[in-house]
């Protein structure tokens, strides 16, 4: 088969089904599977925490569309990162972690992990000096994200990974932001990516999921281990709607960018608008790296706005098509404010957000829709 981005997120793992030929994988919704004979598995199912046959085919996209040896998929992003970290790290180890990361992630290394006694600093990640000046004997992993949730900073990733693996260590991208049709970290030399699929891969605001994908055949079945252990597995199910949206990413991908880019531009323009965020914008600190390393800049816009957090929080009541709401990467457009919800667990801490941010997920409606809903809600 030839090996386009398209291409693979449609077919990859996906071939017609060899009972009944039927084009798209069924929903297996088995728990457990006969067997012929004791041990005479068919095709290897034997229960649904250790594979299922939607599943495989989600897991198998995932690999191809992310370049990687082996894909997993799990229950939801939280999920996937709890299972890399119980894999690669043990008590005592260190991990890199970014200066600017989404709330949950924080929350899951300072109030979960540490009590196990892995520690953490955040880093910023663009400053690669204080990287390699963080780093101790003990570094285990440098945990990326680029674009961040909701900086929307950026973080050389080829750069990077030569820095973790001079040290040893591991360099880990979420790439749940860029999307693997707009960046491709494990060609960058990244060892694991991790994806909330609930966001552009899932692409329709109706599954919650998340994935792992290893470069390394024999890393990906360590990771596979942990995950029939742990067991924070996909269903049939939620693996099926993934799936069925992986199908159309490059599309809404070009569609979401698009967009963006139109939002970015009433926002520059307007008064009430203090500084937007986007990494497109050629003056972006991480503009240049960000266009080396991805194909466009994405569907996410930040931007702070003059009057501080009442007014941040009034545009966000003010909107109507841009709906209020946590989450992004779905078809519909969604407004937050991520001092109050998103990262909200962040608050206190370095990772804290401004007051005076508001963050889009620009979707894929008619354009001049979406940007008459914001010239409202600015006022
Ligand atoms: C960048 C990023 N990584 C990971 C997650 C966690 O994923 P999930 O909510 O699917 O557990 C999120 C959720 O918002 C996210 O934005």
């Amino acid at each position: 088969m030839s090996n386009g981005f398209e291409t693979l997120a449609i077919h990859a793992g996906q071939e017609p089904d060899p009972l009944t030929g039927a084009v798209v994988p069924p929903i297996y919704a088995t728990s457990t599977y006969k067997q012929d004979g004791v041990g005479g598995l068919r095709s290897g199912y034997e229960y649904s925490r250790s594979a299922n046959p939607t599943r495989t085919a989600l897991e198998a996209a995932l690999a191809a569309v992310e370049g990687g040896a082996r894909g997993l998929a799990f229950a939801s992003g939280l999920a996937a990162e709890d299972t890399l970290l119980r894999t690669v790290c043990k008590p005592q180890d260190h991990v890199i972690i970014p200066g600017d990361a989404y709330g949950g992630t924080y929350r899951l290394f300072s109030k979960v992990h540490e009590r196990w006694g892995l520690h953490y600093d955040p880093v910023p990640l663009h400053d690669l000096d204080a990287v390699a000046t963080a780093m101790t004997q003990k570094t285990r992993v440098v945990w990326v994200e680029t674009p961040t949730n909701p900086l929307l900073g950026i973080a050389d990733i080829a750069a990077l990974a030569q820095l973790a693996h001079d040290n040893g260590a591991l360099l880990v991208v979420d790439n749940t932001f860029a999307s693997p049709y707009l960046q491709q970290p494990l060609a960058l030399g990244a060892d694991v990516v991790v994806h909330s699929t609930t966001k552009y891969v899932g692409g329709h605001s109706d599954v919650v999921g998340g994935a792992l994908v290893a470069a390394d055949a024999g890393l990906g079945e360590e990771l596979a281990f942990h995950q029939n252990s742990i067991g924070g597995v996909a269903g049939p199910f939620d693996a099926w709607l993934t799936l069925r949206g992986l199908k159309t990413l490059g599309v809404r991908m070009d569609r979401h960018c698009a967009n963006a880019e139109r939002v970015v531009d009433l926002l520059l323009s307007h008064p009430k608008v203090t500084e937007v965020l986007y990494p497109g914008l050629p003056d972006h600190p991480g503009h240049v790296v960000a266009s080396k390393q991805m194909r466009r800049f994405g569907g996410m816009v930040s931007f702070r706005v003059a009057g501080g957090e009442a007014e941040a929080v009034a545009v966000c009541d003010r909107a109507k098509l841009f709906t209020l709401g946590e989450s992004l990467g779905g078809v519909e457009s969604l407004i937050e404010h991520p001092g109050r919800m998103t990262h909200a667990s962040a608050a206190g801490s370095p990772l804290e957000v401004p007051a005076d941010l508001v963050r889009l997920s620009v979707g894929i409606e008619t354009a001049d829709d979406l940007l008459a809903d914001l010239t409202q809600a600015l006022g």
